[in-house]
């Protein structure tokens, strides 16, 4: 999908739902996060994380593959690399690693090697953060599978054989829900944008039966309200 129309999505995303406050409370709370910690953050995206995590932390790296959101990490002064992570070598290490909903666009192959990755670039006492969407859970996946179902896609979504390269590792996981609220559908179609823009013609052509869809979680407001259940793994070392 265009950088571009991609970057939109996912900000209009960022201002409809409560992610953000939610992912903060639960790094603060399990998360040691001082002025001695190295941050890395994969996949930063628009660096709504990375921006709050870096007041409290000695230095951060943002790893962004994405030109757009690169471009907006150096406005906020963040240090970045415009790289994918399978690409980067550092010659140093992190106490606190996030790969906040990116470990989806790994390719499968490289997933468990590009995880270990992380675990090698990881001082000791250090903790890895794996943030996902549940694969059964919640509102916003309903969506997804009846949107694979009806572009004939047999969608198995990654997040299961993620329990499985993690449970190889110390770690504590715990599901965190947050809300999307749209002013309407066909906001909330925009948003899904960011998510079903690898199948952009498939997503046009049955846009009006999942205009249909999304009519059961409207409000008398003409609002329409999606949740999503998270899986958070904490990986120690
Ligand atoms: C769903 S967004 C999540 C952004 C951010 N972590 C957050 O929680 O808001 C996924 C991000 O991962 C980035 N990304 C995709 N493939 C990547 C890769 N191979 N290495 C590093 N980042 C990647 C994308 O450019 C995008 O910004």
């Amino acid at each position: 999908m265009n950088n571009r129309i991609y970057k939109n999505a996912f900000n209009l995303f960022l201002k409809r739902t409560n992610e953000k406050e939610v992912i903060i409370k639960f790094i603060e709370k399990n998360v040691n996060l001082d002025k001695t910690v190295n941050f890395l953050d994969i996949g930063g995206g628009d660096g709504s994380l990375a921006t709050i995590i870096a007041k409290k932390v000695n230095n951060i790296l943002v790893i962004e593959p994405n030109k757009y959101f690169q471009k907006h990490l150096k406005g906020k002064g963040l240090k970045t690399i415009n790289n994918k992570w399978e690409n980067i070598n550092l010659d140093k290490k992190f106490d606190f690693i996030l790969a906040a909903y990116v470990v989806t666009y790994f390719s499968p192959q490289k997933r468990e090697q590009l995880i270990n990755k992380m675990y090698n670039y990881l001082n000791p006492e250090g903790k890895i953060l794996i943030l996902s969407i549940d694969s059964n859970k919640g509102s916003w996946r309903s969506i997804h599978t009846y949107f694979y179902k009806l572009i004939g896609l047999n969608h198995n979504s990654s997040d299961d054989k993620l329990k499985i390269i993690i449970n190889k590792y110390p770690n504590l996981s715990k599901q965190l829900k947050t809300k999307i609220i749209a002013k309407d559908v066909d906001e909330m179609l925009n948003i899904l944008t960011f998510d079903f823009g690898r199948y952009a013609k498939d997503f046009i052509k049955f846009k009006p039966n999942l205009k249909k869809y999304l009519e059961k979680y409207k409000n008398k407001n003409g609002e329409v309200m999606l949740e999503m259940v998270h899986n958070a793994y904490l990986i120690s070392k």
